[in-house]
């Protein structure tokens, strides 16, 4: 996220004959975007290659689903890409990695759980290929899920709880305390919401929270649900009032 550090890491190595930016496309426990042009400029300036870890982006961020890059209109200024097959496509397990020829070749023959693993089980890829046939033939998808992401936001906003990151379906609910998030957690699954508490070491101390990852396959009264529930658990706790 520190573009001035990046650009003081890429003056240093400037005798190096390759380099290569690597970032997660979105932060997973923040939902923070990673700021993809000014990394693509510096990269171009410097005379860098760029890879972005999307497993927080594949099939939903930007406006056909395909990701940070396309969020940013970086698409072809990013050289790899690698992702899951098993968050937003739902495939449960397996990745992958696109980039120029010669890399995939070199990781055909080096990329430990590619070469000495048994290959992904042939029900998640027939899975993750409907997925990825389902994002093809539209974007509906994708595009509700800004639309419900938005809704819980800014209704969790509204209701007098802090939100992190912006506009990604990671919503990170800032409690603080991590016994907090704990109990409230508890009790969200007590009137049917499963969300999760993260505290340290899982993020830094006293920013403990509870991660909720909206879905496209949620309606909108789920949301609703969820909301009053954190509503309805926030006031047990005194988190809102
Ligand atoms: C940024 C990032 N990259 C890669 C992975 C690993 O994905 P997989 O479980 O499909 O190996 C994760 C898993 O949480 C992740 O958060």
């Amino acid at each position: 996220m520190d573009l001035s550090d990046l650009e003081s890491k890429l003056k240093e190595s400037q005798s190096s004959r390759m380099r290569l930016v690597v970032t997660d496309g979105v932060f997973s426990m923040d939902g923070d975007v990673a700021p993809l042009t000014g990394i693509c400029d510096l990269a171009e300036q410097y005379g860098a290659m760029v890879f972005i870890d999307e497993c927080h982006a594949t099939g939903f961020l930007g406006p056909r689903g395909r990701g940070t890059d396309e969020l940013l209109g970086v698409m072809d200024r990013v050289h790899i890409v690698n992702s899951t097959l098993g968050k937003a496509l739902g495939g449960a397990a397996g990745g992958y990695t696109v980039g120029p020829k010669p890399l995939i070749d070199l990781l055909r023959q080096r990329s430990r759980p590619y070469l000495f693993s048994n290959s992904l089980p042939p029900p998640v890829v027939g899975s993750a290929l409907r997925a990825v046939e389902l994002l093809l033939a539209s974007n509906e998808i994708s595009q509700s899920m800004t639309a419900k992401t938005m809704r819980f936001r800014n209704k969790m906003t509204e209701a007098g709880f802090t939100i992190a990151g912006s506009a990604h379906p990671i919503c990170p609910v800032m409690l603080g305390d991590a016994r907090l998030a704990s109990l409230m957690a508890d009790d969200m699954l007590k009137l049917g919401v499963y969300v999760i508490g993260f505290s340290f070491p899982v993020v830094p101390k006293g920013k403990a929270r509870i991660r909720v990852q909206i879905s496209a396959a949620h309606t909108n009264e789920d949301i609703d649900h969820c909301v009053d529930a954190f509503i309805q658990t926030g006031r047990k706790h005194g988190v809102v009032s």
